[in-house]
Protein backbone atom coordinates (compact mmCIF):
# COMPACT_ATOMS: atom_id res chain seq x y z
CA UNK A 1 0.00 0.00 0.00
CA UNK A 2 1.35 3.02 -0.94
CA UNK A 3 1.24 5.84 1.75
CA UNK A 4 4.54 7.82 1.75
CA UNK A 5 5.65 9.32 -1.30
CA UNK A 6 9.26 10.23 -2.09
CA UNK A 7 10.55 13.07 -4.66
CA UNK A 8 13.68 13.63 -6.01
CA UNK A 9 14.46 17.32 -7.96
CA UNK A 10 12.15 20.05 -7.32
CA UNK A 11 12.36 21.80 -10.83
CA UNK A 12 9.50 22.01 -13.60
CA UNK A 13 8.40 18.31 -13.20
CA UNK A 14 9.30 17.61 -9.50
CA UNK A 15 7.51 20.07 -7.50
CA UNK A 16 4.43 19.43 -9.67
CA UNK A 17 3.92 16.04 -9.24
CA UNK A 18 4.85 16.38 -5.48
CA UNK A 19 1.63 18.61 -5.54
CA UNK A 20 -0.02 16.34 -7.29
CA UNK A 21 0.39 13.86 -4.70
CA UNK A 22 -0.30 16.00 -1.78
CA UNK A 23 -3.55 17.02 -3.27
CA UNK A 24 -4.45 13.65 -3.41
CA UNK A 25 -3.30 12.57 0.24
CA UNK A 26 -0.21 11.26 0.22
CA UNK A 27 2.41 12.57 2.66
CA UNK A 28 5.46 13.47 0.68
CA UNK A 29 9.22 14.22 0.82
CA UNK A 30 11.15 16.41 -1.65
CA UNK A 31 14.39 16.23 -2.42
CA UNK A 32 16.66 18.71 -4.47
CA UNK A 33 20.59 19.49 -3.82
CA UNK A 34 19.89 22.81 -4.49
CA UNK A 35 19.57 24.55 -1.45
CA UNK A 36 17.80 27.15 -3.39
CA UNK A 37 15.72 25.31 -5.12
CA UNK A 38 14.69 23.18 -1.93
CA UNK A 39 14.14 26.39 -0.02
CA UNK A 40 12.19 28.04 -2.35
CA UNK A 41 9.56 24.75 -2.68
CA UNK A 42 6.70 25.65 -0.23
CA UNK A 43 6.37 29.32 -1.28
CA UNK A 44 6.29 28.00 -4.69
CA UNK A 45 3.65 25.41 -3.96
CA UNK A 46 1.87 27.53 -1.57
CA UNK A 47 1.08 30.10 -5.05
CA UNK A 48 0.39 26.81 -6.94
CA UNK A 49 -2.15 25.53 -4.80
CA UNK A 50 -3.89 29.06 -3.99
CA UNK A 51 -4.10 29.65 -7.70
CA UNK A 52 -5.67 26.06 -8.17
CA UNK A 53 -8.48 27.51 -4.98
CA UNK A 54 -9.13 30.52 -7.03
CA UNK A 55 -9.72 28.40 -9.98
CA UNK A 56 -12.20 26.19 -7.97
CA UNK A 57 -10.14 23.02 -8.62
CA UNK A 58 -9.44 22.85 -4.20
CA UNK A 59 -11.11 23.89 -1.62
CA UNK A 60 -9.32 25.99 0.96
CA UNK A 61 -8.96 23.38 3.33
CA UNK A 62 -7.67 20.86 0.93
CA UNK A 63 -4.72 23.39 -0.54
CA UNK A 64 -4.09 23.97 3.20
CA UNK A 65 -3.97 20.21 3.75
CA UNK A 66 -1.72 19.79 0.76
CA UNK A 67 0.43 22.16 1.88
CA UNK A 68 1.30 20.75 5.15
CA UNK A 69 1.39 17.10 3.56
CA UNK A 70 5.07 18.33 2.19
CA UNK A 71 8.18 18.33 3.55
CA UNK A 72 11.54 19.49 2.01
CA UNK A 73 14.49 17.13 2.49
CA UNK A 74 17.86 18.08 2.39
CA UNK A 75 19.77 14.76 2.07
CA UNK A 76 18.60 11.87 -0.19
CA UNK A 77 19.14 9.54 2.74
CA UNK A 78 16.13 11.61 4.15
CA UNK A 79 13.58 9.86 2.00
CA UNK A 80 14.27 6.53 4.10
CA UNK A 81 10.84 4.94 4.84
CA UNK A 82 8.91 6.52 1.71
CA UNK A 83 6.87 3.41 0.07
CA UNK A 84 7.66 4.77 -3.48
CA UNK A 85 10.25 7.25 -5.16
CA UNK A 86 9.54 9.65 -7.89
CA UNK A 87 12.72 10.97 -9.71
CA UNK A 88 12.41 13.97 -11.68
CA UNK A 89 16.26 15.25 -11.86
CA UNK A 90 17.68 16.32 -14.95
CA UNK A 91 17.81 14.23 -18.32
CA UNK A 92 21.61 12.86 -17.70
CA UNK A 93 21.76 9.08 -17.36
CA UNK A 94 24.85 9.37 -15.41
CA UNK A 95 22.96 11.30 -12.66
CA UNK A 96 20.08 9.00 -12.64
CA UNK A 97 22.58 5.65 -12.29
CA UNK A 98 23.78 7.33 -9.63
CA UNK A 99 21.02 8.72 -7.86
CA UNK A 100 19.04 5.15 -8.15
CA UNK A 101 22.05 3.24 -6.65
CA UNK A 102 22.20 5.51 -3.78
CA UNK A 103 18.19 5.36 -3.30
CA UNK A 104 18.28 1.42 -4.00
CA UNK A 105 20.38 1.10 -0.70
CA UNK A 106 18.57 3.77 1.29
CA UNK A 107 15.07 2.69 0.53
CA UNK A 108 15.15 -0.89 0.68
CA UNK A 109 11.58 -1.71 0.91
CA UNK A 110 10.30 1.42 -1.83
CA UNK A 111 9.06 1.05 -5.01
CA UNK A 112 11.39 3.26 -7.54
CA UNK A 113 10.47 5.14 -10.44
CA UNK A 114 12.37 7.37 -12.94
CA UNK A 115 10.16 10.29 -14.51
CA UNK A 116 12.99 10.16 -17.59
CA UNK A 117 11.25 11.18 -21.02
CA UNK A 118 13.54 9.63 -23.28
CA UNK A 119 16.44 7.83 -21.23
CA UNK A 120 16.67 3.40 -20.90
CA UNK A 121 14.46 2.79 -17.50
CA UNK A 122 16.54 -0.57 -17.66
CA UNK A 123 19.85 1.27 -17.91
CA UNK A 124 18.69 4.25 -15.44
CA UNK A 125 18.15 1.08 -13.12
CA UNK A 126 21.00 -1.00 -13.63
CA UNK A 127 22.95 -0.93 -10.75
CA UNK A 128 19.97 -1.17 -7.91
CA UNK A 129 19.46 -3.73 -5.81
CA UNK A 130 16.59 -5.86 -6.57
CA UNK A 131 15.58 -3.83 -9.47
CA UNK A 132 12.13 -5.87 -9.61
CA UNK A 133 10.76 -2.83 -8.13
CA UNK A 134 12.42 -0.26 -10.79
CA UNK A 135 9.87 1.01 -13.61
CA UNK A 136 8.75 4.53 -15.11
CA UNK A 137 6.06 6.56 -14.78
CA UNK A 138 6.23 9.27 -17.21
CA UNK A 139 4.11 12.31 -16.26
CA UNK A 140 3.26 15.28 -18.39
CA UNK A 141 3.84 18.64 -17.79
CA UNK A 142 2.04 20.57 -15.78
CA UNK A 143 1.23 17.00 -14.08
CA UNK A 144 -1.62 18.13 -12.01
CA UNK A 145 -3.66 19.06 -15.06
CA UNK A 146 -1.80 16.49 -17.43
CA UNK A 147 -4.08 12.99 -16.84
CA UNK A 148 -2.02 10.97 -18.77
CA UNK A 149 0.88 9.05 -17.44
CA UNK A 150 2.58 6.39 -19.08
CA UNK A 151 3.73 3.43 -17.40
CA UNK A 152 6.86 1.99 -18.52
CA UNK A 153 8.09 -1.89 -17.88
CA UNK A 154 11.47 -2.43 -17.18
CA UNK A 155 13.03 -5.47 -18.44
CA UNK A 156 13.01 -6.34 -14.53
CA UNK A 157 9.72 -5.29 -13.21
CA UNK A 158 7.87 -7.35 -11.53
CA UNK A 159 4.46 -7.72 -12.64
CA UNK A 160 3.27 -7.47 -8.84
CA UNK A 161 4.73 -3.74 -8.94
CA UNK A 162 3.47 -2.91 -12.05
CA UNK A 163 0.15 -3.63 -10.87
CA UNK A 164 0.93 -1.29 -7.62
CA UNK A 165 1.95 1.54 -9.29
CA UNK A 166 -1.11 0.98 -11.91
CA UNK A 167 -3.34 1.69 -9.04
CA UNK A 168 -1.64 4.32 -7.73
CA UNK A 169 -1.94 6.50 -10.74
CA UNK A 170 -5.46 5.48 -11.79
CA UNK A 171 -6.82 5.35 -8.38
CA UNK A 172 -4.51 6.77 -5.81
CA UNK A 173 -3.61 9.70 -8.55
CA UNK A 174 -6.65 9.80 -10.75
CA UNK A 175 -4.66 9.68 -13.38
CA UNK A 176 -5.36 7.29 -16.98
CA UNK A 177 -2.20 4.87 -17.19
CA UNK A 178 -0.96 3.28 -20.40
CA UNK A 179 1.53 0.47 -20.37
CA UNK A 180 4.39 0.76 -22.06
CA UNK A 181 7.19 -1.40 -23.26
CA UNK A 182 11.07 0.41 -22.29
CA UNK A 183 11.66 1.87 -25.70
CA UNK A 184 12.85 5.12 -27.20
CA UNK A 185 10.39 7.89 -26.91
CA UNK A 186 7.32 5.33 -25.49
CA UNK A 187 4.75 6.09 -26.88
CA UNK A 188 4.07 9.99 -27.34
CA UNK A 189 7.12 11.47 -27.88
CA UNK A 190 7.49 8.46 -30.39
CA UNK A 191 4.15 8.64 -32.60
CA UNK A 192 4.61 12.16 -32.55
CA UNK A 193 7.95 12.55 -33.91
CA UNK A 194 7.40 12.53 -37.60
CA UNK A 195 4.78 15.29 -36.46
CA UNK A 196 7.69 17.62 -36.01
CA UNK A 197 10.23 16.01 -38.25
CA UNK A 198 8.15 15.49 -41.00
CA UNK A 199 6.20 18.81 -41.41
CA UNK A 200 9.88 20.50 -41.24
CA UNK A 201 10.41 18.22 -44.78
CA UNK A 202 7.41 20.10 -46.19
CA UNK A 203 7.64 23.23 -45.74
CA UNK A 204 9.27 25.30 -48.53
CA UNK A 205 9.01 28.79 -49.56
CA UNK A 206 5.37 28.84 -50.89
CA UNK A 207 4.33 26.21 -47.95
CA UNK A 208 5.70 28.19 -45.20
CA UNK A 209 4.84 27.23 -41.07
CA UNK A 210 1.56 29.21 -41.24
CA UNK A 211 0.33 27.18 -44.06
CA UNK A 212 0.72 23.98 -42.79
CA UNK A 213 -0.23 24.69 -39.00
CA UNK A 214 -3.13 25.91 -40.65
CA UNK A 215 -4.39 22.78 -42.44
CA UNK A 216 -3.19 20.86 -39.62
CA UNK A 217 -5.90 22.96 -37.22
CA UNK A 218 -8.38 23.37 -40.12
CA UNK A 219 -8.44 19.52 -41.38
CA UNK A 220 -7.10 17.66 -38.18
CA UNK A 221 -9.14 19.75 -35.90
CA UNK A 222 -5.87 19.41 -33.59
CA UNK A 223 -5.37 22.69 -31.37
CA UNK A 224 -2.12 23.26 -32.55
CA UNK A 225 0.24 22.62 -35.40
CA UNK A 226 3.70 21.31 -35.49
CA UNK A 227 5.47 25.03 -36.16
CA UNK A 228 3.57 26.41 -33.62
CA UNK A 229 3.66 23.29 -31.16
CA UNK A 230 7.92 23.41 -31.48
CA UNK A 231 7.81 26.69 -30.54
CA UNK A 232 5.80 26.28 -27.18
CA UNK A 233 7.58 22.79 -26.46
CA UNK A 234 11.61 24.94 -26.95
CA UNK A 235 12.84 24.27 -30.52
CA UNK A 236 16.22 22.42 -28.17
CA UNK A 237 13.97 20.75 -26.07
CA UNK A 238 12.26 19.23 -29.02
CA UNK A 239 15.52 18.52 -31.31
CA UNK A 240 16.95 16.76 -28.44
CA UNK A 241 14.50 14.26 -27.95
CA UNK A 242 14.34 13.70 -31.88
CA UNK A 243 17.91 13.10 -31.54
CA UNK A 244 17.63 10.56 -28.60
CA UNK A 245 15.21 8.42 -30.90
CA UNK A 246 17.24 8.61 -33.90
CA UNK A 247 20.16 7.18 -32.06
CA UNK A 248 17.66 4.98 -29.84
CA UNK A 249 16.12 3.44 -32.62
CA UNK A 250 19.15 2.47 -34.98
CA UNK A 251 18.85 5.80 -36.94
CA UNK A 252 16.12 5.55 -39.42
CA UNK A 253 16.09 7.63 -42.32
CA UNK A 254 12.58 8.73 -41.23
CA UNK A 255 13.87 10.78 -37.72
CA UNK A 256 16.38 12.44 -39.06
CA UNK A 257 17.20 15.42 -36.88
CA UNK A 258 16.07 18.27 -39.23
CA UNK A 259 19.02 20.68 -40.29
CA UNK A 260 16.91 23.62 -40.99
CA UNK A 261 15.51 23.17 -36.58
CA UNK A 262 19.40 22.57 -35.78
CA UNK A 263 19.85 25.75 -37.55
CA UNK A 264 17.09 27.57 -35.70
CA UNK A 265 18.47 26.04 -32.19
CA UNK A 266 22.36 26.75 -33.24
CA UNK A 267 21.28 30.60 -33.92
CA UNK A 268 19.44 30.55 -30.18
CA UNK A 269 15.99 30.85 -32.24
CA UNK A 270 14.56 28.45 -29.58
CA UNK A 271 10.58 29.14 -29.92
CA UNK A 272 8.39 31.11 -27.22
CA UNK A 273 11.02 31.57 -24.41
CA UNK A 274 13.54 32.92 -26.63
CA UNK A 275 10.70 35.52 -28.09
CA UNK A 276 11.59 33.89 -32.10
CA UNK A 277 11.50 30.57 -33.08
CA UNK A 278 9.32 29.29 -36.69
CA UNK A 279 7.30 32.59 -35.15
CA UNK A 280 7.87 35.98 -33.90
CA UNK A 281 6.68 36.65 -30.67
CA UNK A 282 5.38 40.17 -28.97
CA UNK A 283 4.30 40.53 -25.25
CA UNK A 284 3.44 36.49 -25.32
CA UNK A 285 1.75 36.80 -28.63
CA UNK A 286 2.41 35.25 -31.97
CA UNK A 287 3.60 38.03 -34.07
CA UNK A 288 3.74 36.02 -37.84
CA UNK A 289 6.63 34.09 -38.93
CA UNK A 290 10.17 34.64 -38.26
CA UNK A 291 11.69 36.08 -41.49
CA UNK A 292 14.93 34.70 -40.16
CA UNK A 293 13.63 31.11 -40.03
CA UNK A 294 11.68 31.61 -43.73
CA UNK A 295 15.18 32.20 -45.07
CA UNK A 296 16.46 28.87 -44.45
CA UNK A 297 13.75 27.39 -46.50
CA UNK A 298 14.48 25.71 -49.55
CA UNK A 299 12.78 27.84 -53.00
CA UNK A 300 11.48 24.64 -54.98
CA UNK A 301 9.66 22.79 -51.85
CA UNK A 302 6.48 24.13 -52.74
CA UNK A 303 3.02 21.58 -52.24
CA UNK A 304 -0.30 23.15 -51.90
CA UNK A 305 -0.87 23.94 -48.37
CA UNK A 306 -3.75 21.39 -47.54
CA UNK A 307 -1.73 18.55 -48.41
CA UNK A 308 0.49 18.24 -45.78
CA UNK A 309 -2.46 17.48 -43.03
CA UNK A 310 -2.94 14.09 -44.87
CA UNK A 311 0.76 13.88 -45.29
CA UNK A 312 1.53 14.45 -41.90
CA UNK A 313 -1.52 12.38 -40.41
CA UNK A 314 -0.39 9.63 -42.56
CA UNK A 315 3.19 9.57 -41.23
CA UNK A 316 0.99 9.14 -37.42
CA UNK A 317 -0.73 6.53 -38.14
CA UNK A 318 2.22 4.37 -39.62
CA UNK A 319 4.37 5.58 -36.79
CA UNK A 320 1.38 4.54 -34.44
CA UNK A 321 1.20 0.93 -36.04
CA UNK A 322 4.84 -0.08 -35.62
CA UNK A 323 4.70 1.02 -32.04
CA UNK A 324 1.47 -1.66 -32.28
CA UNK A 325 3.49 -4.05 -34.24
CA UNK A 326 6.47 -4.08 -32.41
CA UNK A 327 4.46 -4.74 -29.10
CA UNK A 328 5.71 -1.50 -27.56
CA UNK A 329 1.78 -0.84 -26.43
CA UNK A 330 -1.02 -1.79 -27.42
CA UNK A 331 -3.53 0.55 -30.04
CA UNK A 332 -6.22 1.62 -27.49
CA UNK A 333 -3.22 2.64 -25.39
CA UNK A 334 -1.83 4.20 -28.41
CA UNK A 335 -5.09 7.12 -29.17
CA UNK A 336 -5.57 7.76 -25.65
CA UNK A 337 -1.72 8.29 -24.63
CA UNK A 338 -1.54 10.62 -28.05
CA UNK A 339 -5.27 12.37 -27.24
CA UNK A 340 -4.52 13.12 -23.75
CA UNK A 341 -1.40 13.97 -24.32
CA UNK A 342 -1.55 16.37 -27.47
CA UNK A 343 -5.79 16.86 -26.84
CA UNK A 344 -5.94 15.51 -30.35
CA UNK A 345 -9.45 15.07 -31.53
CA UNK A 346 -9.05 11.17 -32.35
CA UNK A 347 -5.73 9.01 -31.73
CA UNK A 348 -3.82 8.25 -35.33
CA UNK A 349 -5.20 4.57 -35.28
CA UNK A 350 -9.21 5.99 -34.90
CA UNK A 351 -7.99 8.34 -37.80
CA UNK A 352 -6.71 5.49 -39.52
CA UNK A 353 -9.97 3.21 -39.43
CA UNK A 354 -12.12 6.43 -40.04
CA UNK A 355 -10.51 7.05 -43.09
CA UNK A 356 -10.48 2.90 -43.91
CA UNK A 357 -14.65 3.46 -43.48
CA UNK A 358 -16.50 3.61 -46.67
N1 LIG B 1 9.79 19.47 -18.32
C1 LIG B 1 8.98 18.62 -18.93
O1 LIG B 1 8.08 19.02 -19.71
C2 LIG B 1 9.10 17.15 -18.68
C3 LIG B 1 8.01 16.31 -18.98
C4 LIG B 1 8.10 14.94 -18.69
C5 LIG B 1 9.27 14.43 -18.15
N2 LIG B 1 10.33 15.27 -17.89
C6 LIG B 1 11.52 14.67 -17.28
O2 LIG B 1 11.52 14.97 -15.88
C7 LIG B 1 12.86 15.12 -15.40
C8 LIG B 1 13.00 16.48 -14.76
O3 LIG B 1 12.74 17.47 -15.72
P1 LIG B 1 12.40 18.98 -15.29
O4 LIG B 1 11.90 19.65 -16.51
O5 LIG B 1 11.60 19.01 -14.04
O6 LIG B 1 13.87 19.53 -14.98
P2 LIG B 1 14.27 20.81 -14.13
O7 LIG B 1 15.59 21.23 -14.65
O8 LIG B 1 13.17 21.80 -14.07
O9 LIG B 1 14.44 20.22 -12.64
C9 LIG B 1 15.46 19.34 -12.28
C10 LIG B 1 15.73 19.51 -10.78
O10 LIG B 1 16.63 18.50 -10.38
C11 LIG B 1 17.54 19.06 -9.46
N3 LIG B 1 18.76 18.25 -9.42
C12 LIG B 1 19.96 18.47 -10.02
N4 LIG B 1 20.82 17.48 -9.68
C13 LIG B 1 20.13 16.63 -8.86
C14 LIG B 1 20.48 15.45 -8.18
N5 LIG B 1 21.70 14.92 -8.26
N6 LIG B 1 19.54 14.86 -7.41
C15 LIG B 1 18.30 15.37 -7.31
N7 LIG B 1 17.90 16.50 -7.95
C16 LIG B 1 18.83 17.11 -8.70
C17 LIG B 1 17.77 20.48 -9.94
O11 LIG B 1 18.23 21.31 -8.87
C18 LIG B 1 16.37 20.85 -10.43
O12 LIG B 1 15.63 21.48 -9.40
C19 LIG B 1 13.76 14.86 -16.60
O13 LIG B 1 14.14 13.52 -16.62
C20 LIG B 1 12.85 15.18 -17.78
O14 LIG B 1 13.24 14.51 -18.96
C21 LIG B 1 10.27 16.61 -18.13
Amino acid sequence: MIQRVGVVGAGTMGAGIAQLCAQFGFSVKVHDPAAAVLGALPGRLKKALAAAVLKGKLTTQQAERACHAISPVPRLEDLTGADLILEAAPEDLALKIGLFERLGAACPDAILATNTSSLSVSKIMSRVALPERCLGIHFFNPPVSMKLVEIIRAEKTSPDVFRAIWDFSLTGLRRTPVDVKDVPGFIVNRVMRPYYVTAQRLAGARTAFSAIDAACRDLGRVPMGPFELMDLIGLDTNLSITKVLFEGLGRPERFTPPALQQTLVDRGLLGRKAGRGFYLYKDGRSAGENPDALALLPAGASRAPGASWPVLRDALIAEAELVVAEGTAGAGDVNTAVKLAMNFPKGPLEWRDAIKLP
